[in-house]
């Protein structure tokens, strides 16, 4: 199968004089765009003073792109209540921590809990969908949720709905005082009503109750976005999107995936590397004007993932809603991407199985908090780089042939509640879930595998030859049977299936799985400066097992201790595998499974889009791979012309 790729942008006709939105349209035709977003910060200019809307300027915006043959996302401004609102919920601020409200005078100043504040969301998008819904080609609910750390609220709405979720789910004080071992430390409750929310405690909170707390406040951005969606439904036929962010995991994105049509992100690779990644300097140096080589491609094969819960035969529909078109504002430092990321950005996008590449924004705002975050244009209207890229994309576009997409030979599953359970429980510093996930990818891509991400409730592998379970902490009936039931070769651990659903530890002892005569007896977090040697290639490092059991051992450490174990196609790791070790495990676990490797130049990664292999040089300088030299910035399509 096969797809169209299109290009759009990111408008805020709102900051400009309506004067020049015409050219400014037929700028973006001109460059070959076909979509633009509007409107998703807009509600103080739709409704000034609550009740006296403004919405005539808005539909003069979407017609004049209409009339240059333009295609619209409308957004929901759901992200940005207005002053005004504040007056009429003064409590409707989302709470920190150490109990401080996060205040008015920027973004996303909302608690997902607080029902007034969740009433005049939805009564905002009725009526743009109503408005609106026959007009616009698709829709886009409030702004990149989590964002700014904005999904944990600590308020006293939060307080009283996690209540209610805490009686719905345990029924009774007594069920809830079991589930959480309330006998410890003599934490037990007599009434729903005495559950605080799990901050401000003396020393560390009950893990079960922080785990719960966690689901709870994944539910009410699920529960908030499917109003939207409910009241955009009523009036719209057209797709329903929102663009996620990256490494944000406090909510699950494969939930709110079941509710939309398009599932889209917001890439920055050189804002994420700065910010979001544990690589030392000098990686994050060598990469400063390219961008970390796998977490763009990490977040587009998440992406799709998340698109492919939707329940519809077609191929899973993502986007790319905001591309980095040039240096950002937000990050510690903030360079200026080498000549040909952006194409070579958008390209890797499309490689990966994208639709649409959208690039924020359209022209650099000269106020506000984001002056030196580059646009297409400049603030005088001039292109900036990033224009001329895109031109060049959109050229490209024109007579390249379709990406084909195909199932990858390599499955990994992402678990969002594994996240959560992590965050909860680290037991060591560093011990971050999507850092260990992120660097199994990562391991994965250096050696040239194409790699589908797949939900924890996955019940069918069918067709993967390699399977990666890593950190899932509590596996799901459904994967546990596709598991069982799959000839792929497996690798699973560390610190999966350790937990039961309230996050003890389980009897009989992890990982507890069918035919795997493997116990996890005891486990031990090590300082980064401690790596465990292997007898063979690598270290285990941070998180350590010690193994016990009757399966065959495949890996010692250079004590002579278990660290992976076998029976069948099924191998258990026990530990946290730094690169070379787990390239080691790869290019095993690869061998058996009859998946060819490669070994790629540091700076290459590859992706197989049915018959074609893109080829990208993410790398500062020239590199030669399969006897081609690609330049910096580099894109090669080999394959069906
Ligand atoms: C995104 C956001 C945009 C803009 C952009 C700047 O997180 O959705 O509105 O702020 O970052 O890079």
């Amino acid at each position: 199968m096969s797809l169209k790729r299109t290009l759009g942008t990111c408008y805020y006709p709102e900051h400009w004089p309506e004067e020049i939105w015409a050219e400014d349209a037929a700028r973006m035709a001109d460059l070959g765009l076909t979509w633009v977003r509007i409107g998703e910060f807009a509600w103080s200019r739709l409704e000034p003073a609550h009740g006296d809307l403004r919405l005539d300027w808005l539909e003069r915006a979407i017609d004049t792109l209409h009339r240059a043959g333009l295609k619209v996302v409308l957004g929901t401004p759901t992200a940005t209540p207005p002053r005004w609102m504040l007056d009429r919920h003064p409590d409707m601020l989302a709470v920190d921590a150490d109990g401080r409200p996060r205040g008015f005078g920027s973004r996303r100043h909302y608690c997902f809990s607080h029902d007034g504040y969740r009433a005049e969301a939805l009564r905002i998008t009725a009526i743009l969908a109503k408005r609106f819904g026959p007009k616009v080609e698709a829709w886009q609910t409030d702004n990149e949720y989590g964002c700014h750390d904005t999904i944990l609220s600590y308020s006293d709405a939060a307080r009283h709905a996690f209540r209610d979720w805490l009686a719905q789910k345990y029924q009774s004080p007594e069920a809830l005082n079991r589930a959480w071992g309330n006998v410890f430390w003599s934490m037990d409750y007599d009434s729903f009503d005495q559950i605080d929310l799990p901050n401000l405690t003396v020393t560390e909170p009950n893990p079960a109750h922080t785990l719960d707390f966690r689901r709870f406040s994944s539910d009410q951005v699920a529960r908030f976005n499917a109003g939207q969606v409910a009241a955009i439904r009523a009036h719209s036929t057209a797709p329903i999107s929102h663009n996620y962010m990256g490494r944000i995991v406090e909510f699950d994105h494969f939930t709110l995936g079941r509710q939309m049509e398009i599932a889209t992100w917001d890439s920055y690779p050189l804002g994420f590397l700065e910010d979001r990644l544990e690589e030392p300097p000098e990686v994050k140096r060598h990469y400063a004007r390219q961008g970390d080589p796998d977490f763009q491609a990490f977040h587009h094969d998440l992406y799709r993932a998340v698109a492919a819960q939707f329940p519809s035969g077609d191929l899973p529909r993502w986007w790319v809603m905001e591309q980095q078109p040039g240096p950002v504002n937000w990050a510690p430092h903030n360079p200026a991407p080498a000549p040909g990321m952006v194409r070579l950005w958008t390209w890797e996008a499309f490689a990966h199985g994208a639709e649409c590449v959208s690039y924020f924004r359209w022209r650099q705002a000269p106020f506000g908090q984001e002056q030196y975050h580059a646009g297409l244009l400049r603030p005088d209207s001039v292109p900036a780089p990033g224009y001329h890229e895109a031109a060049e994309v959109a050229r490209e576009l024109a007579t390249a042939p379709m990406v084909e997409m195909a199932q990858a030979p390599v499955a990994l599953v992402f678990d969002y509640a594994s996240a959560w359970a992590w965050a909860v429980q680290p037991q060591g510093q560093g011990c971050d879930y999507f850092r260990l996930v992120f660097e199994i990818y990562r391991g994965l891509r250096k050696l040239g595998l194409s790699i589908d991400i797949l939900p924890p409730d996955t019940a069918r592998l069918n067709g993967y030859r390699l399977v990666l379970v890593p950190a899932v902490v509590t596996l799901s009936e459904p994967l546990k049977r596709a598991l069982a039931m799959t000839g792929a070769q497996v690798l699973i651990g560390p610190r999966s299936n350790a937990k039961t659903a309230a996050l003890s530890i389980p009897l009989p002892l992890p990982p507890a799985l069918p035919g795997l005569d493997v116990t996890v007896s005891r486990v031990e977090t090590l300082r980064p400066d401690m790596p465990l040697p292997m007898a063979g290639a690598g270290h285990v490092t941070l998180w350590r097992e010690e193994l016990e059991g009757g399966a065959e051992v495949l890996d010692r450490d250079a004590d002579g201790r278990p660290v992976t174990m076998r029976a069948g196609n099924l191998t258990y790791l026990g530990g946290w595998p730094d690169p070379a070790f787990l390239r080691h495990l790869v290019i095993r676990a690869c061998d058996a499974a009859g998946v060819a490797t490669l070994d790629l130049p540091p700076d290459i990664r590859v992706r197989q889009a049915g018959k074609t292999r893109f080829v990208f040089n993410h790398g500062p300088g020239p590199v030669t791979f399969d006897g081609v030299t690609l330049p910096p910035a580099g894109v090669l399509r080999q394959g069906p012309a």
